[in-house]
């Protein structure tokens, strides 16, 4: 990575935008009757609700009022040691014997179960996360319950997932998920496991533990056996504890680079398997033949979608120099369309970023694009008096070498770039230290082909963006991780396989 210069702000490089709506939209809010949140949850630990035996709660709040909405337990190390004791006895006394058919019917049923309660979990996810209840509605909780409904299919036909080979549960599976989609990281960690004979002991990120702990009550409701899954609540502490415990056989981790290179220094010399998923800076790369306003409405997809909390956003986008002019254009007038607000106003397509700690992150990468010496438009939306906001943001005159060009900003911040030649592209896309995804948008099919062959990235989209499906692997290069959830690869990640 290049040298940073230390400059100071240029005053002329900030715009606010102005866009005439004719008519905006009434508030539509969504009623928040269908989610029964408790005022106080526990560990569940062996099918039941157990007190943390530190005796210790923290709040977690919704971040588009601060306003607390529960209190949840803070594990510490001997509850660990009780969940992950809870899922070796589980492994052992049920899970590991029970013909693979009737593992494949309690996922099934999990998943039903979500489906019936998709409203419940849907007014849930948005009100302890902040993300748009469109978002929740249509996308985490239906795509929450195909997980396990995908995984449960594949539980009684392993020997056809692994051609002469013989699948062996791995054992106890600890798995720890950040807050950009809470139920669905959950649902991507536990369906496979299950699948495969493993059991679990899954831990939520602290802001966002509701949906998850809302599982806990759907997996007593279809009667799994006690054990089987175990989710208990806190913080880094917490997850280092499972990560630690000598009685894991693997670990699954989204989240942060850092934290995975913890992970990955802690278990070193041990024979835990493990699963990292962590940051990107996807490159978006839109050629002069695209159906540009097509693009245009894929780049704000990908990168206004969830408050740009989303490990695989296209966060840097590429145009080819001959449609940069338009493409801008069009970008900062949908810019201004877009609707940021109350999560739970069903016109809502921005919602509320996580946490303050998050928000400072973003305000703090705002700050260096503007030191940096890139232009910036930002949409003139009022932004609400409380909760944790931000205005949708682009950069235009990035540097390759910038660091809003290089370094996961994880919100609503696009960086633009231009570019001539496919293998100029092509080399400043693949110069970040992530590849977890990237985007063409071209006309051309061939063009499709090259570029996804020399693209470092794990998924690469064509022509869409941010689109994911159960049986379609997802997973990174470099500093974006190793292994891969979703699909038959997902399989492979809780099997040992051994020969006939
Ligand atoms: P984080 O990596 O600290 O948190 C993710 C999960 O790991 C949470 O459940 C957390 O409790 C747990 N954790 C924290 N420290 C741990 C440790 N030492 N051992 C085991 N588990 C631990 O992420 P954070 O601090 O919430 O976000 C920081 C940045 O990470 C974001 O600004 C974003 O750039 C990136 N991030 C990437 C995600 C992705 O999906 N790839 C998700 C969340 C954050
Ligand atoms: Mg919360």
């Amino acid at each position: 990575m290049a040298v940073q210069k230390k400059t100071s702000p240029r005053k002329s490089n900030t715009v606010r935008l102005k866009f005439d709506t004719a008519w905006p939209y009434s508030p539509a809010p969504e009623s928040k009757s269908a989610a029964q949140i408790k005022p106080q949850y526990d560990l569940f630990i062996n099918g039941e609700w157990q007190k943390p035996l530190t005796k210790k709660y923290f709040k977690t709040i919704n971040p588009a009022s601060e306003q607390v909405l529960s209190e949840v337990a803070d594990a510490g190390e001997a509850d660990v040691n009780k969940a992950v004791n809870a899922a070796r006895a589980a492994y052992d006394k049920h899970w590991k014997n029970m013909p693979a058919k009737e593992r494949g019917k309690y996922i099934f049923r999990i998943a039903r179960i979500i489906q019936e309660r998709a409203r419940e979990l849907a007014v849930i996810e948005t009100l302890d996360g902040g993300k748009p209840i469109k978002e929740s509605r249509d996308f985490d909780i239906p795509a929450a319950a195909n997980h396990f409904f995908y995984y449960a299919g594949w539980a009684d036909k392993l020997e056809y997932a692994f051609p002469n080979r013989r699948p062996e549960a791995l054992g106890v599976a600890a798995q720890i998920i950040p807050w950009n989609f809470p139920l669905l990281m959950t649902a991507w960690k536990i369906a496979p496991a299950l699948a495969t004979g493993n059991t679990v002991v899954l831990k939520p990120a602290e802001t966002t533990p509701l949906t998850a702990l809302t599982l806990a009550d759907i997996i007593r409701e279809s009667d799994l056996p006690p054990g089987v899954v175990n989710i208990i609540t806190g913080a880094g502490n917490t997850g280092a504890a499972m990560v630690n415990h000598p009685d894991v056989n693997k670990i699954a981790f989204t989240g942060s680079t850092e934290v995975g290179k913890i992970i990955q220094r802690s278990i070193a010399g041990t024979d835990k398997k493990s699963t990292l998923e962590l940051g990107g800076k996807a490159a978006n790369i839109i050629f002069d033949d695209a159906p540009i306003d097509q693009a245009v409405e894929g780049v704000i997809n990908a990168i206004y979608f969830n408050q740009g909390h989303v490990c695989c956003a296209g966060s840097r986008l590429y145009v080819q120099e001959s449609v940069a002019k338009e493409v801008i254009r069009k970008l900062k007038d949908r810019l201004e369309s877009l609707i940021v607000g109350d999560p739970m106003d069903k016109n809502t397509d921005i919602g509320a970023i996580n946490s303050r700690s998050q928000l400072d992150i973003i305000h703090k990468y705002i700050k260096i694009g503007k030191m940096e010496g890139a232009d910036m438009y930002e949409s003139s939306c009022k932004l609400p008096g409380k909760g944790y906001f931000v205005r949708p943001t682009m950069f235009t005159n990035v540097a390759q070498s910038n660091r809003i060009a290089q370094e996961e900003i994880f919100g609503p911040v696009l960086s633009v770039l231009t570019f001539r030649t496919d293998d100029e592209v092509i080399e400043k896309a693949n110069n970040t230290p992530y590849g977890l995804s990237a985007g063409v948008w071209t006309d051309k099919g061939s063009k499709i082909f090259n570029m996804t062959r020399r693209m470092k990235a794990g998924v690469v989209w064509a022509n869409t963006f941010n689109k994911f499906d159960p049986a379609s692997p997802f997973g990174g290069y470099k500093e974006s991780g190793f292994g891969r959830e979703g699909g038959l690869h997902g399989l492979s990640a809780y099997v040992n396989l051994r020969n006939l």
